[in-house]
């Protein structure tokens, strides 16, 4: 519904220098809508003059049902990881308009949702295209290996104390506390991504953060880049995929070549580092992270029945134990759970 935005929005715009001086005025207030689907932060298409833009502005405490807080700083790493990823892989992110620090607020190009569907709605409809979840990966891991090479970027995110707040604890600690003889093995799986700086992260590269454009997939909401472990957001998507095998069972056996397409188009692009020792690490991690969305604080909505929580339960605690390196090894257990 058409609507005018709050002031701090306008203002805000202005500071960034995106509205004229005199607008708006009492007698045209900006126009916009106030964007769903968020959880962190106030979002608006704002109808200027030019076309549509979008503004995103981050809120104090996330609207999740656990308290959980995050400075509104956040907002400038999202900015920042925005222009590497535009550098790296043009297309790959809205482009960046402007960013207002003092309000938590950013500007970039309004994606029209006709033609920008959410991956998630794509994957929730039993819409399983291998050859999408490859396109991910190789916009994932060009972003990953440009900015591994690039000197400048570990200065700019100091996001050390911000990613463990909303990513190592939220998921990775708490579920350590609701299974306490695993509390070890998170604790170490903590600690092996904090150990491993090698790229610009993006900390929540999930379906419902990724539109699928017409030149190809489009990444939002980068409030969690980080300095750090590419592992982490390799295991954190391919995670999903096992995740909506319990959302549409119809659509499983895709949604597991969607898992194999983008595992083997990510590693392809490894040039940073040894392929195989990225993998491992995002092996290792992928269980801790499937575990988490039944039992950490940020479950997933569509897991609800306890069979459904138990099949999770079941084949994360054998293969947090178990350890395997390949990923392979993972849908491979997690397929044979399915199929039992
Ligand atoms: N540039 C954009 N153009 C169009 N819609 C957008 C844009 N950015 C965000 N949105 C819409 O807002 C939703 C939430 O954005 P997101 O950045 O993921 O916020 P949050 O951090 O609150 O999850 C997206 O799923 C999308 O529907
Ligand atoms: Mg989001």
């Amino acid at each position: 519904m058409p609507d005018h935005p709050p002031p701090e929005i306008t203002a805000a715009l202005q500071r960034m220098g995106l509205l004229p001086p005199s607008t708006p005025s009492p007698a045209s207030p900006l126009q916009g809508e106030r964007l769903t689907g968020g959880v962190s932060s106030d979002i608006w298409r704002i109808d200027l003059p030019s076309g549509p833009i979008c503004v995103k502005r981050a809120l104090p405490k996330l609207k999740v049902a656990a308290d959980w807080r995050a400075p509104v700083s956040r907002n400038l790493y999202e900015a920042r990881w925005m222009q590497h990823a535009e550098a790296a892989v043009p297309g790959a992110t809205p482009t960046l308009l402007g960013q207002d620090d003092p309000s938590g607020a950013l500007a970039m190009a309004f994606m029209p949702p006709g033609a920008h569907p959410l991956w998630k709605a794509q994957l929730r409809d039993g819409q399983a295209d291998p050859g999408f979840a490859a396109a991910v990966a190789q916009r994932l891991v060009r972003i990953h290996a440009a900015t591994a090479r690039d000197p400048a970027v570990p200065a700019a995110f100091p996001t050390d104390a911000i990613f463990y707040d909303i990513r190592l604890e939220p998921y990775l600690v708490a579920t350590g506390r609701a299974h306490p003889d695993l509390a070890p093995r998170f604790q170490a799986l903590v600690a092996a991504t904090q150990a491993h700086k090698h790229a610009l992260v993006h900390g929540d590269v999930s379906p419902k953060n990724i539109l699928a454009g017409p030149s190809g997939p489009v990444f939002l909401d980068a409030e969690c880049a980080w300095w750090g472990d590419p592992a982490f957001d390799l295991a954190f998507c391919l995670n999903h995929l096992l995740l909506k095998c319990l959302w549409t069972p119809a659509a499983r056996d895709g949604f597991l070549a969607c898992f194999d397409a983008l595992a083997a188009a990510y590693r392809a692009g490894v040039d940073w580092e040894d392929p195989a020792a990225l993998e491992t690490r995002a092996a290792h991690l992928l269980p801790g992270l499937f575990l988490a969305r039944v039992d950490g604080k940020s479950p997933v909505e569509y897991i609800t029945t306890e069979p459904d929580k138990d099949r999770v339960r079941r084949t994360a605690r054998a293969l947090l134990l178990a350890a395997p390196d390949r990923l392979a090894a993972i849908r491979q257990a997690w397929s044979k759970e399915l199929a039992a």
